[in-house]
C-alpha cells in the first residue's frame, strides 16, 4: 500500500467523536437523509461512481447499495481512514463493488474520461486550490458525468472575522473557504455547465440543535468516558462556536451539480 506522505488530522478520538455527533461512519452531518437530499438530482444507477474524501467508507458502500451504483471507488489522503472503509465495504458483503484508494492530496492519479459520476460529501474544504482541483474532475469525467457534492462555503467577504476567526482557529483544521459565488464561478471556469447549487446553512441551523444534544449533560459525560474531558468539552465549544457561525450567516454548507458537455 502507498505510503500518503499526508499529515493525520482525523486520529481515532476524533473519528469517534464525529460520529458520536453524526452517527457511525460518518464523519459529516446529516446522516443517509443529507446523502438523500443531495444525490436528489442524480440517478447512480449503473454509474461508475469515485468517491472524493470517503472517510470511514459508509456513504461509499451507500452508494453502490441504496443507489445501485455499478461500481464505486473511495478515495481519502490517511491510511487509517482507507483500512475502516475496507472493512466497512467488506462488513457490508460489496467487495465486487465498493473500492478504495489511498492517495496524495493534488492531482487526481486517474486517466481522463474515467468516471461516470465525480461524488464528495465535506472534503473539498480541505483543499486548498479548489478550481485545480474542479479542472481535474472534469478532466476524469465521461462527457455527460456529472459532479455532485456538497462542501462548508462562507458567506461574506474572504477575511475572517470575530466569530468566524474563533471558530476556525479552535477546529484548528486545515480548512479553506470559497464563497458560494466564487465556487459557481470556478466551477463554470473549469467546464462545467447546468449548474445547480443549494445554500442548506437553514438546514444545518436546525441539524446543529440535534448535534449539541449529543454534547450536553449526561451524554457529554459519556463521551468523555470514551474520548476525555478535555477531547469532549473541546468538542461543545467548537460546536457551540459553530452554531453562532451559522447564525451569522457565515458557514454555508453548499450542495452542488454541475454537468460536463456531451
Ligand atoms: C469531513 S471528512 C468527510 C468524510 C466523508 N465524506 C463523510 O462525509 O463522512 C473529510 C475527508 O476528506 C479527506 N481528505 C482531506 N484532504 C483530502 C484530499 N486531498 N483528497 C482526498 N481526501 C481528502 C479527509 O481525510 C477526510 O476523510
Amino acid at each position: 500500500m502507498p505510503k500518503a506522505s499526508h499529515t493525520s488530522q482525523y486520529n481515532e478520538q476524533f473519528i469517534a467523536a464525529l460520529q458520536w455527533m453524526w452517527g457511525d461512519g460518518y464523519l459529516s452531518p446529516g446522516g443517509p437523509e443529507e446523502v438523500e437530499e443531495l444525490l436528489a438530482p442524480v440517478d447512480l444507477r449503473n454509474k461508475t461512481v469515485l468517491d472524493i474524501g470517503c472517510g470511514l467508507g459508509a456513504i461509499t458502500v451507500l452508494l453502490a447499495n441504496k443507489y445501485e451504483a455499478r461500481g464505486v471507488l473511495g478515495i481519502d489522503v490517511e491510511s487509517h481512514l482507507i483500512e475502516h472503509c475496507r472493512k466497512y465495504a467488506h462488513d457490508a458483503g460489496l467487495d465486487d463493488k465498493v473500492s478504495f484508494d489511498l492517495v496524495e492530496p493534488g492531482p487526481l492519479p486517474y486517466s481522463d474520461n474515467s468516471f461516470d459520476v465525480v461524488f464528495t460529501k465535506d472534503s473539498i474544504i480541505h483543499m486548498p486550490d479548489k478550481y485545480l482541483l474542479y479542472c481535474d474532475i472534469f478532466r476524469i469525467l465521461k462527457p455527460a458525468g456529472v459532479f455532485v457534492g456538497s462542501d462548508w462555503l462562507r458567506g461574506g467577504d474572504e477575511t475572517y472575522s470575530g466569530q468566524a476567526a474563533r471558530w476556525l482557529e479552535l477546529v484548528h483544521l486545515d480548512f479553506t473557504m470559497k464563497s458560494i459565488g466564487e465556487t459557481r464561478l470556478d466551477l463554470e471556469s473549469a467546464g462545467f455547465e447546468n449548474i445547480h447549487m443549494t445554500d442548506r446553512n437553514a438546514w444545518y441551523r436546525e441539524a446543529i440543535k440535534i448535534e449539541l444534544a449529543t454534547l450536553s449533560g449526561d451524554r457529554l459525560a459519556e463521551l468523555a468516558k470514551r474520548i476525555g474531558q478535555k477531547g469532549a468539552n473541546h468538542r461543545l465549544q467548537s460546536s457551540t462556536l459553530k452554531q453562532q457561525v451559522l447564525k451569522d450567516g457565515f458557514l454555508r454548507p453548499t450542495h452542488f451539480a454541475g454537468y460536463k458537455p456531451r
